[in-house]
């Protein structure tokens, strides 16, 4: 078995209600309403899950797994300034893949076993993970093709959680409702890609707008965790306190 490593957000108040970062061998999912911070958590930890470990790292190569085409390398770069990182060594540690349907989504897991068994990842980034399935699945008659394909996703994952230790960092869209309560995006039936994502995650974080720039991260379902939330802040420097 691996040891398990947490890799830092990029805030302290971030990292103690995780209980130190983002933990390996298990899947985090982000959700949260447009502009919570989904993406920018993600280039932040796609930088410090490179650094070694006494620095809130894992020391291995981060797979960014791309639906929305919302990857942007300068603000990994821009990131990385914070950590004296160079330009190109942080660009080199990220794999990028773009998927435009759930098949090549699908696909691009089996590709990430492959790649893993040839260098040590640390990380692997679903941005987002629904996206594809909305639009691939629009009526209602699909729904159970969606759920099952969906359901093939995630234990592909938690596969690759386990094999190879990486965490699992995927991300997830949703609206509020006028009730307060989150609701899938543009999904017709309600929370409907809902439980799958839900059951398979191991922990799951709402995220929710603070004031500014400053974002609130909630622990809402974990095995490990306690109910809790933390303010952040989202700067040049990507995650911070
Ligand atoms: P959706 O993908 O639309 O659901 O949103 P998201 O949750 O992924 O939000 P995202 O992480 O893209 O953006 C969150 C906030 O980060 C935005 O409201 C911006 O204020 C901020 N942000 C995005 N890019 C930058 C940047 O390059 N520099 C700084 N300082 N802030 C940024
Ligand atoms: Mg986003």
């Amino acid at each position: 078995r691996q040891e398990l490593i947490y890799i830092s957000t990029g805030s302290k108040e971030f990292d103690k209600i995780l209980g130190g970062g983002f933990e390996t061998g298990s899947i985090t999912e982000l959700y949260g309403e447009y502009r919570t911070g989904k993406t920018q958590i993600c280039h932040t930890i796609a930088v410090i899950s490179q650094l070694p470990q006494h620095l809130g790292g894992a020391d291995g190569k981060c797979l960014w797994i791309d639906t929305e085409g919302t990857f942007r390398p300068e603000r990994c770069v821009e990131i990385g300034k914070r950590f004296n990182l160079r330009e190109d060594c942080i660009l080199e540690n990220i794999t990028y893949a773009r998927a435009y349907n759930t098949d090549q989504q699908l696909q691009l897991l089996q590709q990430a076993s492959a790649l893993m068994m040839e260098s040590r990842y640390a990380l692997l980034i679903v941005d987002s993970a629904m996206n594809l399935f909305r639009t691939d699945y629009i009526g209602r008659g699909e729904l159970q093709a969606r759920q099952s394909l969906l359901g093939r996703f995630m234990r592909m994952l938690m596969r690759l959680a386990d094999e190879f230790g990486v965490a699992v960092v995927i991300t997830n869209q949703v609206v509020a409702t006028v009730d307060g309560a989150m609701m899938f995006n543009a999904d017709p039936k309600k929370a409907a890609g809902g439980h799958v994502l839900a059951h398979a995650s191991t922990t799951r974080l709402s995220l929710r707008k603070g004031r500014q720039e400053s974002r609130i991260c909630k622990v809402v379902d974990s095995p490990r965790l306690p109910e809790s939330d933390a303010t952040f802040a989202i700067t040049a420097n990507g995650v911070e306190d």
